[in-house]
């Protein structure tokens, strides 16, 4: 088959944030930048981001980044890199400044500054209290952020191409990164993108799981991509479950609920926090929440017929501010759980919403792996942002609008690493005579196998099993036949066979490529967890209930090769402030 070839200066795979952002940095250095996105930019997943965005602004009261940087490391159980943690907090103000200078419509105070609420985990004065830190713009932030830098690179020139997806990377024999091969979705023809940088902005995983905030595109492609390329994915067992998805929908309630004042209930109309978290309450970080919860519920404390979920209340906020901080929640309410939250509340449950782990990256967006001996190595030309990427600011759990900054601070990082990259390796490097082979190999195989498995039935299994084997709580006997099981389900999808072969805008064939990426996601999650053995943060296990910083103070690191993993260290020295000790963590 003969394969068109498209050359770039910089080849970004995603449109949400980080991509936008990076691709916009790149775009107006005047460099030659593709974006390509399975879906039209703005309905990139970071639309659906609603809560907002944290920095430390101080607009509603005193703040710094430090005390944002001392709440990220406790949030993340200590796991977190905290060079890279101070990055990203002393840099978020200012990407807030500039947010707002391209145009984004942030909610106002009486005074013009940005509007900031109450989030999760955040607080001023190392814990004491809770602190407004995050910026948003009611509660639609990821859609008034998306919106304003995907207008800022149409401005900048920034080339997008929209419903193609990318397959592999192009590596050459000393492992320089080329590019991508990629497939337009509705011809389902494979071209090149060659580019002198390549850099994945393709965002999470969620739809590993059965009950997900996540949109059926985030099916971790970055990372299957990465994982096939023989490259190792971090942390992986850390997922964190966002406290208030609505029961039987997993539509996302953003947590500035409860940041506006809003509280969850159990049956009996107890305000249950007070009890797991006395000092911040529904204010402490998500996987506190979700456990207690999860614990309501399991000792028979939940609201409804089953007794199956908890209650998020409200309506004391009175219509005035659910009108003007939440409408698109009192939209979803009543869409999703036919309730009107001015009155009712609305039936919550704990669903799948993030992924800490991803490819292992420095602050500046590099890829960084082991090194054959020993040390670390930079894989030349290739770069991670946003929630693909594990830099790792978040570690075992994150705090709620960690995201959003996230994506904007290494976003830009990122794209200014690629500039100096660019300036010191001039020239396209040759592409190999192969370049494509191994993906039209997979093509071929998808294309004419007869007689194989059904992707829907193996996606269901694969979904059914990470939901039953790998949830909030883990149990020893449930991960080890959970390995098992993920692993045969693995062997499954090695044998998917399409029924549908039209090449009419390729449905059937996109739901088997996007299988086969989230199946090494759903692998390394499942082989991950089996083995760390200790509880931190979003990864709690009945058999080894405390946190083991002796043992387990390190970053798992899953090889799709032989299906193993590796260990390296945290970094606990930041840039310029002082180390936070890991410490017992409460709220
Ligand atoms: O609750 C929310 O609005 C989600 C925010 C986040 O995940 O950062």
């Amino acid at each position: 088959m003969a394969i068109s070839r498209r050359q770039y200066d910089a080849v970004v795979v995603g449109a949400g944030g980080a991509g936008l952002r990076a691709a916009l940095q790149l775009a107006e250095a005047g460099l030659k930048v593709a974006v390509l996105s399975k879906v039209f930019p703005t309905r990139s997943h970071t639309v659906a981001a609603q809560g907002g965005i944290g920095a430390a602004l101080g607009n509603m009261g005193e703040d710094s980044w430090l005390w944002h940087m001392y709440d990220t490391v406790k949030g993340s159980d200590y796991l977190g890199d905290q060079d890279a943690i101070e990055f990203l907090c002393r840099e978020a103000p200012q990407a807030i400044i500039e947010l707002e200078h391209f145009g984004m419509p942030f909610d106002r105070n009486d005074d013009g500054t940005i509007y900031q609420r109450p989030f999760g985990g955040h607080s001023s004065n190392f814990g004491e209290k809770p602190v407004q830190r995050s910026c948003c713009a009611a509660d639609r932030s990821g859609h008034a952020m998306l919106h304003t830098l995907y207008q800022r690179n149409v401005r900048a020139n920034t080339q997008f191409y929209v419903e193609w997806m990318a397959l592999d990377l192009i590596r050459d024999a000393q492992g320089n990164v080329l590019g991508v091969t990629a497939m337009e979705m509705e011809t389902g023809e494979i071209s090149i993108l060659q580019a002198r940088a390549t850099l994945f902005a393709t965002g999470g995983a969620g739809r590993i799981y059965a009950s997900t905030t996540n949109a059926f595109i985030n099916t971790g492609d970055g990372l299957g991509i990465a994982a096939r390329a023989g490259l190792p994915l971090e942390d992986m067992e850390f997922w964190q479950f966002h406290p208030t998805g609505v029961a039987g929908a997993g539509v996302l309630i953003t947590e500035g609920v409860r940041g506006e004042g809003g509280y969850l209930l159990n049956k009996d109309g107890e305000r249950f926090m007070e009890r797991y978290a006395p000092n911040m309450k529904d204010l402490a970080s998500r996987d506190v929440v979700a456990r207690a919860m999860a614990t309501e519920i399991k000792e028979g404390r939940g609201a409804g017929k089953d007794a199956d979920y908890v209650l998020l209340k409200l309506d004391h906020l009175g219509l005035e501010t659910i009108e003007k901080r939440l409408p698109g929640i009192r939209e979803i309410a009543r869409k999703f759980a036919n309730v009107d939250p001015v009155r009712d509340p609305i039936p919550v449950v704990p669903t799948v919403h993030y992924q800490m782990g991803g490819i292992p990256t420095n602050y500046y967006g590099e890829v960084v792996v082991p090194g054959a001996n020993g040390p670390n190595t930079i894989v030349p030309g290739f770069y991670a942002a946003g929630e693909v990427a594990c830099a790792s600011v978040h570690g075992a759990n994150r705090l709620g609008t960690n995201s959003l900054t996230d994506l904007v601070v290494f976003g830009k990082a990122t794209g200014d690493r690629v500039i100096e990259f660019l300036k010191n390796n001039p020239g396209q490097r040759e592409l190999p005579a192969d370049a494509a082979d191994y993906t039209l190999d997979r093509m071929n195989r998808l294309d004419t196998r007869k007689g194989g498995e059904d992707p829907a039935s193996v996606a269901r299994d694969m979904r059914r099993t990470m939901q039953f084997h790998c949830g909030v709580f883990r149990f020893p006997d449930t991960l080890t036949e959970g390995v098992a099981k993920i692993r045969e389900v693995y062997e499954r999808a090695q044998h998917l066979e399409i029924k549908d072969k039209s090449r009419v805008f390729n449905t059937a064939r996109i739901e088997a490529l996007e299988l086969l990426n989230l199946i090494e996601v759903a692998r390394a999650t499942m082989v991950s967890a089996e083995a760390r053995k200790e509880s931190r943060g979003a990864h709690d296990r009945a058999d080894f209930h405390e946190r083991n910083d002796v043992e387990w103070l390190k970053h798992s690191l899953w090889y799709r090769d032989g299906d193993r993993l590796d260990y390296k260290g945290v970094t606990l020295k930041p840039l310029t402030a002082e180390s936070f000790e890991p410490k017992a963590r409460v709220y």
